[in-house]
This record gives C-alpha cells, structure tokens and sequence, in this order.
C-alpha cells in the first residue's frame, strides 16, 4: 500500500484524490488517509502531491504511518473530488514533524 505521511497534516492540498483509480482517500480536518486494504499499489498519487506526503509503505519500516492511514481510513469519509488546500498549507509546507498536530 502507499501511505499520506506528516507533510499532509495542515495542507490537505487534495491533488491527490482526483488521479486514485479505486477513490482510497478518506479526509479527516487537516489531514488524509489511504485505505490500506483499497490502495492498488498504482503508484500514481505519489508524484501527485505537492510537497511529497505521499509514500510506499516500504519508506515507513516501523509500520507508524500505515497504522495511522488504516485506522483513520476507518472512520473518515471518503474524498474523491479535489477541494482548495488549508488556509495556511503554503505556510505549514515546509513545517516538519506535524503529527501532534493532527486532528483525530
Ligand atoms: Fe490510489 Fe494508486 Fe495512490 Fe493507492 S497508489 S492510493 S490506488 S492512486
Ligand atoms: Fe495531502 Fe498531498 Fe494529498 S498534501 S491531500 S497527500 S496532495
């Protein structure tokens, strides 16, 4: 599976819902997921996402990332249609290590 990671959190850019060929994305408030149990494996996301959160789950070898998408895959609706990015993505782009600010 490809997993959204950190980056994502307080930018929520939406790129990369439109170009998933089986819609796997779910939205939360300032982040997105993918369904684990959905993702094809395609691949075409990845390139798709402007500040580069989305990630094979072979760059996440403790698992971290994959946990968080399939468990807030589970409760988060589903996003298929691209929205505007959050009011401060373009500030929160280059921000590292965002998790504790994650809305669950
Ligand atoms: Fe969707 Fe493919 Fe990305 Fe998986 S890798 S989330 S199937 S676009
Ligand atoms: Fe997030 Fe990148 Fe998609 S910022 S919403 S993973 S395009």
């Amino acid at each position: 599976t490809y997993v959204v990671t950190d980056a994502c959190i307080a930018c929520k850019y939406t790129d990369c819902v439109e170009v998933c060929p089986v819609d796997c994305f779910y939205e939360g408030e300032n982040f997105l997921v993918i369904k684990p149990e959905e993702c094809i494996d395609c691949g075409v996301c990845e390139p798709e996402c402007p500040v580069d959160a989305i990630k094979p789950d072979t760059e996440d070898p403790d698992g971290k990332w994959v946990e968080i998408n399939a468990k807030y895959a589970e409760v988060w609706p589903n996003i298929t249609v691209a929205k505007p990015p959050l009011p401060d993505a373009d500030k929160m782009a280059n921000v590292e290590n965002k998790l504790e600010t994650l809305f669950s």
